[in-house]
């Protein structure tokens, strides 16, 4: 396995491959890797014959008020872990090689941004979506893998790459979780035990709710309220959101139909978690 530092370094690698015709799978990741991130890689070997990782914590996608400086990170553990997953190569840029300059242009995403995490962290977005076009301008993949446990940005990205008619396969991936049913995330270390233990009500909130849209439930309010009488009676965390909205459109919907995605964001007291079902309605 490789580790390139840079976009010089990378850029010479991916190009040789393109030369002798191998597909190039990519997974943007920012580290302190779990088994969703190695689930990701684990598919994009089944579809592709040489496979990037890439790892930056990008200081754009924070707010000022955000974990950027804490988020955890741990390259050491990270290399190892990818090593073992047969990734091909490492990108592992720092500030200065991604960002030089002040940028001279970003991307400002308008669709689909006035809900769920772009409702609570504004400009959110407009960083994930300027660090992915980068990154697929530097490893030019031909298939990249997106989790679906951040729903939202799969739906951006998706956007972006219409919009822009970016040469990239956008490949949706299921989200990986704990036995007790907790998504994967790399900020459940942030958790205190007890909260670690709460943290399960939020996926089965989730369930909670598709099983009442099982049982013929078609009002979201209805839908909501329960899940949040769910979560203030069996955790500490307090609600930052519950929504329930068409899928990928993100529109506000009156009547539960067709696809839709129930989603949460949940404020522990050092991490906020985030988890997501979606659902087609017949
Ligand atoms: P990060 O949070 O590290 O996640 C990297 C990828 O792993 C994302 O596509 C995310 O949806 C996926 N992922 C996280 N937890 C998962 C789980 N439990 N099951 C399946 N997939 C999971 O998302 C980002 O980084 C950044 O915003 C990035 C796209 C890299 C841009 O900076």
């Amino acid at each position: 396995m490789i580790i390139a530092r840079t976009i010089t370094e990378l850029q010479k690698i991916v190009l040789e491959k393109k030369k002798q015709r191998k597909s190039i799978g990519f997974v943007p990741t920012m580290g302190y890797l779990h088994e969703g991130h190695l689930s990701l890689i684990e598919k994009a070997k089944k579809h592709d014959d040489f496979i990037v990782l890439s790892i930056f914590v990008n200081p754009l996608q924070f707010g000022p008020n955000e974990d950027f400086d804490r988020y955890p990170r741990d390259f050491e553990r990270d290399e190892m872990l990818a090593n073992s997953a047969n990734v091909d190569v490492i990108f592992y840029p720092d500030v200065n090689e991604m960002y030089p300059n002040d940028l001279s242009a970003t991307i400002s995403v308008k669709k689909g941004v006035g809900v769920l995490c772009g409702k609570s962290r504004p400009g959110h977005f407009d960083g994930v979506a300027t660090v992915v076009l980068k990154l697929f301008n530097i490893v030019q993949p031909t298939r990249a893998y997106f989790g679906m446990k951040d729903a939202q940005q799969v739906a951006v990205i998706e956007n972006m790459v219409a919009d822009f008619n970016l040469p990239v396969n956008v490949m949706k991936c299921d989200t990986l979780r704990e036995e007790d049913g907790l998504a994967k995330s790399s900020r459940n270390v942030y958790l205190t035990n007890d909260e670690r233990n709460e943290a399960t009500e939020i996926y089965a909130s989730l369930k909670q709710a598709l099983g009442l849209i099982g049982a013929g439930e078609r009002n979201p309010n209805v839908i909501k309220e329960t899940i949040k009488a769910h979560l203030q009676a069996k955790t500490s965390g307090s609600v930052d959101y519950i929504e329930l909205l068409a899928y990928p459109s993100l529109k506000e919907v009156d009547t539960l139909e067709d696809e839709i995605i129930i989603a949460i964001a949940l404020k522990f007291r050092q991490a906020r978690l985030i988890d997501n079902v979606t659902i087609t309605i017949k």
